[in-house]
């Protein structure tokens, strides 16, 4: 039997199945869907993209996987080549893994390592309200969303700050020394709420960062590639370590990346065995994998993603940026994304058969309406999940 994710298998709604899925749609048996929110955020492609099902396939007659532990091959060594050009600043060293949740744990097991390998005993973390990281137990720590772990609620090892400058540097005074370092979900907090926050605040966070030596790291699995309507939020405030999953790989195969500047490579570079990185997931740098990132990152550019996302953000604000309703607190736009957020999340109850009757398929959490589209999307059907949410509060 499967066991579902985040659900109470008890009471849960029997899933959707899906038959088939190519672009932008999601077949079952009795409906066409539009994917709102892109298979969790990462089916930037669409689905059946002919060039990334044939990277696949080519790779997959070569071979599927070998491992990297006294292994290399060609995808990883080009995928690792084109990432260190792609990504800003001196970002430069990869350390592949299977997922965004593990990525996460390498960014902060280099954050802790760069510190003892320099003889500095700094064990806090610094991150922020609402931030959701993932599902592994470090993750979980540095997250903060009583909404997803509450059954672990040991926060030890991290300090938790709004998004508010002096917040932010009352933490570093107080804190500065026992701090490794400083993971956000930059601009755009997804998990935690779709809650949207100014780059005068990254500013901030880098000047301080560098006044204290702690690392920046950029939890960029859901932001980068486009979403926020940066390439990378990267791009504008460069961090120390960029963790990067979902949109990798198109959302074709579950992949992840953590990427470290030189300094912090250069903390593990050395002569002594002890002070290298002891991490390894067996999938790290799948052939497959790889390729698909390869060729996904050649259509980003390609077809010029960028514009289809401040395209996508033009036609989202003047469909919903002055849409209103009581039961609404907040429409919050940017990027590929737009969240629309109710007081009372009883008012998106039946929110999801409702769409899935009228096309579309969506997932709302707790207080949050969402969209998050795949970038291939038609105005037409952009438009088209709009009218749907509008409907709802029109009908309802
Ligand atoms: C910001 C962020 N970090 C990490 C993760 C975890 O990624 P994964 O689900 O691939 O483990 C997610 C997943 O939604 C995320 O949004």
């Amino acid at each position: 039997m499967i066991w579902y994710p985040y659900e109470q298998m008890k009471t849960m709604k029997a899933p959707y199945k899906i038959l088939d899925a190519e672009g932008v749609h999601l077949y079952t048996k009795d409906q066409k869907l539009i994917d709102s929110i892109s298979s969790w955020w990462c089916m930037i492609h669409g689905y059946k993209h002919p060039e990334l099902t044939e990277a696949i396939k080519e790779q997959a007659d070569r071979f599927c996987h070998v491992m990297l532990g006294g292994l290399t091959h060609e995808p990883v060594e080009k995928l690792s080549a084109k990432l260190q050009e792609f990504l800003p600043g001196d970002l430069d060293y990869c350390f592949f893994s299977d997922s965004g949740s593990v990525a996460v744990e390498v960014s902060l097991k280099m954050a802790l390592q760069y510190n003892t390998n320099q003889g500095r005993k700094r064990p806090l973390v610094l991150a922020l309200e609402h931030a959701y990281h993932g599902d592994t137990f470090k993750a979980m720590e540095v997250g903060d969303d009583e909404d997803y772990h509450f059954a672990f609620d040991k926060k030890e090892g991290v300090v938790h700050i709004p998004t508010e400058i002096p917040a932010l540097e009352e933490a570093f005074e107080q804190y500065h020394d026992r701090l490794n370092c400083f993971i956000v979900e930059p601009l755009l907090q997804g998990a935690g709420g779709m809650r949207m926050y100014d780059i005068s605040f990254l500013k901030r966070a880098r000047e301080l960062c560098d006044q204290y030596d702690v690392l920046l790291i950029f939890d960029e699995v859901a932001t980068g590639f486009g979403r926020t309507g940066n390439r990378f939020v990267a791009d504008l405030v460069l961090p120390d370590i960029l963790v990067l999953g979902k949109a990798l790989t198109g959302g074709y195969i579950g992949h992840a990346v953590t990427v470290a500047n030189h300094k912090v490579f250069d903390a593990f570079y050395s002569d002594d065995d002890r002070l290298a990185l002891m991490h390894g997931p067996t999938f790290m740098g799948n052939p497959l994998a790889c390729a698909v990132a390869l060729k996904g990152i050649e259509i980003f550019e390609r077809e010029d993603y960028m514009s289809k996302i401040r395209h996508i953000e033009q036609v989202s604000r003047g469909e919903m940026e002055a849409f209103t309703d009581p039961r609404i607190k907040e429409v919050r736009i940017m990027g590929g994304c737009v969240c629309v957020e109710v007081h009372d999340s009883r008012n998106l109850e039946g929110f999801q058969q409702f769409a899935y009757e009228r096309g579309v398929f969506s997932r709302p959490f707790l207080n949050y309406m969402y969209s998050m589209v795949p970038y291939v999307i038609s105005d037409e059907e952009l438009i088209r999940i709009f009218d749907v949410m509008k409907e709802w509060f029109r009908e309802k």
